[in-house]
């Protein structure tokens, strides 16, 4: 294990994890305590997959429930977003102050609107007034509740259309005691639709917006349990991208000595221990689950994406999936949808981090990845690529020669590949390892032997740098 592994093994294990939030949740809570002033009262709480809005959520409904206010949560889905009003529903089914029995005014409430569900489509039917009775009841039950009320709904990018409406209604004409709301989602993935109605809120002074942001560098060392100065953590930090989800598990992947996904700027390699390894961790399992929703088409693009790496383009996505163009293309806009894939300021496009792709990357079939890489190899090689890309897929590609059958580089010796492609002689490519001449020889024979290679020359052209 390295010293900044040691360093963040020893301290993690002690540190205060999960303070870092402290200034939303500060303006939550201040949101909270002026319902009735006529503020608004409803709060977007947005941020990027795994930067904490659940969370942040649980902590305000501790401490709302600690000053005695009645929290009603929800999470919306997407196998239910064609369900009229399904978090009101779930949420207030949930509420039970007594013990097993549902207030009756939340009876009434979750009964109307079951039913002005099933009436919404219904043309006679006047939207106004089924809104405004179920606005009605809903102030019934807020005065049920001498405490407060507080509803929490999380991931609201999946909610239904009904639901952001009857939202609405009561951020534009509260009751005297406005019942505080706080809808959490991931901006990227908000129906047009929905940002449309929110951005009026907004307008009107009726929706209160907090966006969670990449956490500072200081933000990141509390998270972990850090001192500010800590060995590795800027380090850890820039590969997080500052956001909390990442940065706990490849700490939790730095304490347990493991392999530290920079391997190859991907993570790729053999040596980096079981390529399917980032797939069954807990972050593996979350992100994946985010992919269960795939069709057949959009899966294979991914897992064509994450044998080409960090990042990719269409044709060669299309290439190693062995799509047509347009097919590929409409598979990777679904993928951007999802937020799985963004387009990179390069014009390129790429997972949204890189353990994405390492997970969906272990998903993979070992035998489909031979061939995957084969393909990407014969497309990179036409094109302009860093001469590491190709040697990532000479190594994943295929038996190469008697002793290096399926066998990859090491880190070291792929590093000594890449200096030796350059051009670099034995004692030069030894002044810049610090190494021995005689280790660097050994070196080049284990890689011959793996790439089956049996010359620089032949190395050189293999990696696709001209000699
Ligand atoms: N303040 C924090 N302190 C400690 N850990 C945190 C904090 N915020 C987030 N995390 C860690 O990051 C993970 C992701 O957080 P969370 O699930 O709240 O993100 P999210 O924004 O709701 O993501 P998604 O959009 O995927 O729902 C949590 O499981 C937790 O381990
Ligand atoms: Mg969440």
């Amino acid at each position: 294990m390295s010293t900044a592994a040691t360093a963040i093994a020893g301290m993690t294990a002690t540190g205060p994890h999960g303070t870092v939030r402290t200034a939303e949740h500060a303006r939550i809570m201040t949101f909270l305590d002026a319902r009735g002033e006529g503020r608004t009262s409803l709060v977007e709480l947005t941020g990027d997959p795994g930067y904490g809005k659940t969370r942040l959520l649980t902590a305000v409904a501790g401490e709302a429930r600690r000053r005695g206010v009645d929290v009603l949560r929800a999470r919306c889905t997407e196998t239910r977003t064609g369900e009229s009003f399904h978090p009101f529903i779930e949420a207030f089914t949930s509420w039970r102050p007594s013990g097993t029995t549902l207030l009756a005014p939340a009876t009434a409430f979750i009964r109307a609107l079951a039913a002005a569900a099933d009436m919404l489509d219904d043309t006679s039917t006047s939207r106004c007034r089924l809104f405004a009775e179920l606005r009605s009841l809903y102030g019934d039950c807020l005065a049920a509740a001498p405490g407060g009320l507080l509803l929490l709904f999380d991931d609201f990018h999946f909610a239904d259309r009904a639901s952001v409406d009857l939202l609405e209604v009561l951020a534009r004409w509260p009751l005297v005691e406005a019942l505080p709301v706080v809808v959490a989602h991931r901006q990227r993935q908000v129906p047009a639709w929905m940002h449309v109605t929110i951005q009026a809120g907004v307008e009107l002074g009726a929706v209160e917006q907090i966006r969670l942001a990449a956490l500072t560098l200081q933000q990141s060392a509390e998270l972990l349990g850090l001192p500010g100065r800590a060995p590795g953590l800027a380090d850890l930090h820039e590969r997080g991208a500052g956001n909390p989800l990442y940065l706990t598990a490849l700490a939790e992947q730095e304490a347990g000595g493991g392999d530290d996904g920079r391997a190859d700027g991907f993570g790729h390699a053999p040596s980096a221990g079981p390529s399917d390894h980032w797939a069954r961790t807990t972050l593996g399992v979350r992100l994946l689950a985010e992919t269960t929703p795939l069709g057949a088409t959009q899966r294979l693009v991914a897992r064509a994406a994450a044998v080409l790496g960090d990042t990719f383009t269409v044709d060669a996505v299309a290439a190693v999936a062995q799509l047509d163009r347009a097919e590929a293309c409409r598979a990777l806009r679904e993928l951007r949808a999802r937020d799985l894939v963004r387009a990179t300021p390069g014009g390129e496009l790429a997972f949204r981090h890189p353990l994405v792709g390492r997970c969906l990357y272990g998903q993979t079939d070992p035998c489909w990845q031979v061939g995957a890489h084969r393909r990407a190899l014969e497309y990179l090689r036409t094109g302009p690529a860093a001469p590491t890309l190709p040697a990532r897929h000479a190594e994943r590609s295929g038996p190469r020669g008697p002793a290096g059958v399926g066998v990859g580089l090491t880190a070291r010796e792929r590093e000594v590949a890449r200096l030796a492609a350059q051009g670099l002689r034995t004692r030069d490519i030894a002044g810049r390892l610090r190494v021995s001449p005689r280790t660097v020889d050994t070196h080049l024979a284990h890689i011959y032997g793996k790439l089956g290679v049996s010359s620089r020359v032949e190395l050189v052209r293999l990696l696709s740098v001209a000699p």
